[in-house]
């Protein structure tokens, strides 16, 4: 059996997703594309901006003019790296609110299979399986409980010197959840064909074992 070229993990916000993409990219040699990081970009560029979230054109405006890249594991927007600028909760939800307009989709979605021409590639995000990326050879979907994500996501935003509480986690990521879900364009659901994994009580090596013998057969 060939090794898949592409492979997509979809799932709501602190399932594991960037996790293990990393994992597997550095496991087994794929190229990381993050998607989530895009619309966090434009969502943070956006607020600076004074943009209007709600209004498609202005951040479609916007998010056509910046110079997007994904290097590393790093976000560069307008060539400076705002990786840790864009991993706060609260660009968490303004990326959720900018990722509801279908204009600033295409854009991402464009940007993303460019990216990937060539490589063997593993993309995060809500839609890599749905509509990115409809004929990957490997498609996971992520879950666990929404109180055990918001344990992780506290644990990971307190040890990077952030001053949040667990409760305000909690409401964050079930309004994301929410706004992912709800939404017209590419909302968040299992891609066809994908492998549900629950992560709930299961550390990355538990998934990792799992997986090999379907990426590295
Ligand atoms: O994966 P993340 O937490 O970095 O994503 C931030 C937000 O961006 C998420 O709440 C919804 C949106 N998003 C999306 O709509 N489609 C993607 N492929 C990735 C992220």
């Amino acid at each position: 059996m060939e090794r898949p070229e592409i492979i997509t993990i979809d799932g709501p916000a602190g399932a594991g997703k960037s996790t293990l993409a990393k994992e597997i990219a550095k496991r087994f040699g794929y190229f990381y594309l993050d998607s989530g990081a895009l619309y966090r970009a434009i969502g943070y560029a956006c607020k600076l901006k004074g943009i209007n979230l709600e209004d498609q054109e202005e951040v479609f405006n916007c998010a056509k003019s910046l110079n997007l890249k994904l290097e590393n594991g790093q976000v560069l927007l307008n060539g400076k790296d705002v990786s840790s600028e864009i991993r706060t909760p609260e660009a968490g939800l303004l990326a959720s609110k900018v990722a509801k307009h279908p204009k600033v989709r295409e854009l991402i979605i464009k940007l993303l299979r460019k990216e990937a021409k060539g490589k063997r590639v593993v993309i995060d995000g809500r839609d890599a399986g749905t509509y990115i990326f409809p004929q990957a050879q490997l498609k996971i979907f992520l879950t666990a409980s929404p109180q055990e994500r918001a344990r992780r996501r506290y644990k990971e935003l307190i040890s990077r010197g952030f001053k949040v509480s667990y409760e305000e986690v909690l409401k964050e990521i079930k309004e994301r959840d929410k706004l992912d879900k709800k939404r017209k364009t590419a909302p968040l659901k299992i891609p066809k064909g994908a492998l549900v994994i629950d992560t709930t009580g299961k550390g990355i090596e538990d998934v990792i074992k799992t997986l090999i013998p379907i990426i590295d057969p």
